[in-house]
Formats: structure tokens, C-alpha cells, sequence
């Protein structure tokens, strides 16, 4: 089944899910892990300059033998070098990924950024117009930092990719306000912590009901992970996953053909969320 999609503001079309390079594979060659993903039927992968492995990442591109025009791909703008703009920061990407525009490019962080996230917006509309990258949004900024690029943007942020998951759906609740009023797509990283960094939370006994409801409906496996991505899934969320294991990637494209969750069951996820506020990555985020 082919990956659905997602509309972004700009008119442009992105795979729901992708297959990340950061956190397992940060710093490490991405290569091997980024056939399998494309072998299997990602489409849309995502690095960033910071992941130190942009170039790994083009070699398991390249040798996937996918055409360019049916893959999606993401980067994100890392610590500007001095002399460096968004511009050229970009078209070194482009260099180590070996193609000649990506699909999405992103300011990876805000907080380091504070004081210049005007003038970085401005170089990421410049990236746009350029014709290196379809689309520009950022990743880790809050209803604030989006409130301060919107002051000089001629070009609306497409995509804000932050950790999403039911722990921090309620304190989210200021940031996806203003997602929804300048339709931003949401993308969530992280997004499977309350259960695999997170274990022993209120969604555990919850996540569980729920997933053996739909596979009684499925009449096969569902998993726990499925509940959760086909969660995000049925909200409009853009997912960033990754795995090691061929079964798991496997899995996580599969749960395009679990069957959807119902309203009470979207509300009680949401219930038992926020009775635990948990980060797992909390240095992406200002302190509480
Ligand atoms: N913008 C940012 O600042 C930022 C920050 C963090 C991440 N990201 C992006 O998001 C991508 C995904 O991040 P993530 O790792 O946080 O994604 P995630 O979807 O929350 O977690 C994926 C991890 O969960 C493990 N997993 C899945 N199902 C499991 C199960 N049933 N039991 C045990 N472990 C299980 C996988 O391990 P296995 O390998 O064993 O399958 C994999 O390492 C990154 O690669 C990066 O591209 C962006």
C-alpha cells in the first residue's frame, strides 16, 4: 500500500512517516540502515547536518536505486558556522547528500538560536527561493519562537517537528494552537517514549486494551507501536521513527492497514496522557 500523505501549506505533499538517521544512528554510518528502510517502502527519510551523517545518509540513496523524484527528504539546518548562512549551510548538505535540492529543511533548534531566529528565518526563505529545498519549517520551538519568526516571514513554516506523545500532548496544548491557526503540520520525534523509554505510565494498561481491540478487528498482530503511530496517524501527524531491526520497519509501515481507532479510544489516550507530563528529550526544550 502506498504511504498516505500529508498536505503542507505550501501546497506541497509529504510522506506521513519517516524513516529518521538521528538517535540510534547519530554520528554513525547510516548507509546500510537506509536501504533496508527504502527497500521496504519508506520513502521519506530524515537527517540534519548535527547527525554528522548527511553523507551515509545520500550513499544509502543512492544505492537504494529509488528514484529521486519518488523519495522525500528532510534536513535540518545545524549550528551555523561563522560566515555560514542557512544558504550555504544547505548547499554543503546537498554536497555530502549528493542530490540537488531536499524536500524539507528545517532549523533543528531554537534555543541556541534565541536573538537570531529572525535572521535565520529570512535565510531559510532565501534556502527556499533558491530552489534547494521545496519546503522550510523548523523542529524544537515553542508557541513563542514561532510567534517571533512569524513577526518577518513572508513564508509561513510548513512543518514544526518536536517530541510528540500523549506525555506532553497537554503542555503542547499553546504550541499545536498556533500549528492549527497557521496550519503547520505537527511532526512528532520521540513519539513511541511512553513505551519504549517510558514504560509504567497510565497509557500502558490503556495502549494494551486498546491494541488487542483492533487485533480482534485485524484478525492478525497488531503491536503496541502501532497503536500509538496509527494514533498520530488519525490527528494529521507527521511521524519520525527509526529502527535497527528489518520486522520493526517492517511493522511501522504496516500500520497503514491497522484499523483506525475510535473517537472515545483517541480521548482516553489523551485522558490517561495527561495525568503523567514526562520529556524524554528535554534539553530540546526550555525548562518547566
Ligand atoms: N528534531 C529533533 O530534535 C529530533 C530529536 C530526536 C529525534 N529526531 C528524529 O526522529 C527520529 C526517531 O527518533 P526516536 O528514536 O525518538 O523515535 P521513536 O519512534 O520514539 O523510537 C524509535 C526507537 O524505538 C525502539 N522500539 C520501537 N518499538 C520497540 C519495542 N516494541 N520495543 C523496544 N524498542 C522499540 C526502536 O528500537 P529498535 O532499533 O530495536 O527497533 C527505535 O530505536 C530520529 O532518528 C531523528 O531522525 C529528531
Amino acid at each position: 500500500m502506498p504511504t498516505s500523505l500529508l498536505t503542507l501549506n505550501d501546497g506541497t505533499k509529504a510522506p506521513w512517516i519517516a524513516f529518521g538517521t538521528g538517535t540510534a544512528l547519530y554520528s554513525k554510518d547510516a548507509q546500510q540502515s537506509v536501504i533496508i528502510a527504502i527497500q521496504n517502502g519508506f520513502t521519506h527519510l530524515d537527517g540534519a547536518q548535527q547527525y554528522q551523517n548527511e553523507d551515509s545518509l545520500g550513499a544509502g540513496i543512492a544505492a537504494s536505486g529509488k528514484p529521486r523524484s519518488e523519495l522525500y527528504i528532510t534536513t535540518k539546518l545545524g549550528n551555523l558556522q561563522p560566515g555560514d548562512t542557512p544558504k550555504s549551510a544547505i548547499e554543503e548538505s546537498l554536497r555530502k547528500l549528493g542530490i540537488d535540492y531536499v524536500d524539507l529543511y528545517l532549523i533543528h533548534h531554537a534555543l541556541p538560536n534565541v536573538g537570531r531566529l529572525k535572521d535565520l528565518w529570512i535565510g531559510m526563505e532565501e534556502a527556499k527561493n533558491a530552489g534547494l529545498t521545496k519546503s522550510i519549517g523548523v523542529s524544537n520551538f515553542t508557541a513563542d519562537h514561532l510567534n517571533e519568526i512569524l513577526e518577518v516571514a513572508t513564508i509561513s513554516p510548513a512543518v514544526n517537528q518536536l517530541e510528540v506523545h500523549p506525555y506532553v500532548w497537554k503542555a503542547l496544548q499553546p504550541t499545536l494552537s498556533l500549528h492549527e491557526k497557521y496550519n503547520i503540520v505537527t511532526s512528532s520525534y520521540g513519539g513511541l517514549s511512553p513505551l519504549v523509554r517510558g514504560r509504567g505510565g497510565p497509557l500502558d494498561p490503556l495502549v494494551e486494551r486498546i491494541r488487542v481491540r483492533l487485533e480482534h478487528a485485524r484478525g492478525s498482530t497488531v503491536s503496541e507501536g502501532q497503536v500509538l503511530h496509527k494514533y498520530f496517524q488519525q490527528k494529521g501527524i507527521l511521524v519520525v521513527t527509526t529502527s535497527a531491526k528489518v520486522e520493526r520497519v517492517q511493522e511501522y509501515l504496516d500500520t497503514e492497514n491497522v484499523p483506525e481507532l475510535t473517537p472515545d479510544e483517541i480521548k482516553d489516550i489523551e485522558t490517561a496522557g495527561a495525568k503523567l507530563h514526562k520529556r524524554f528529550f528535554p534539553r530540546n526544550w526550555p525548562p518547566e
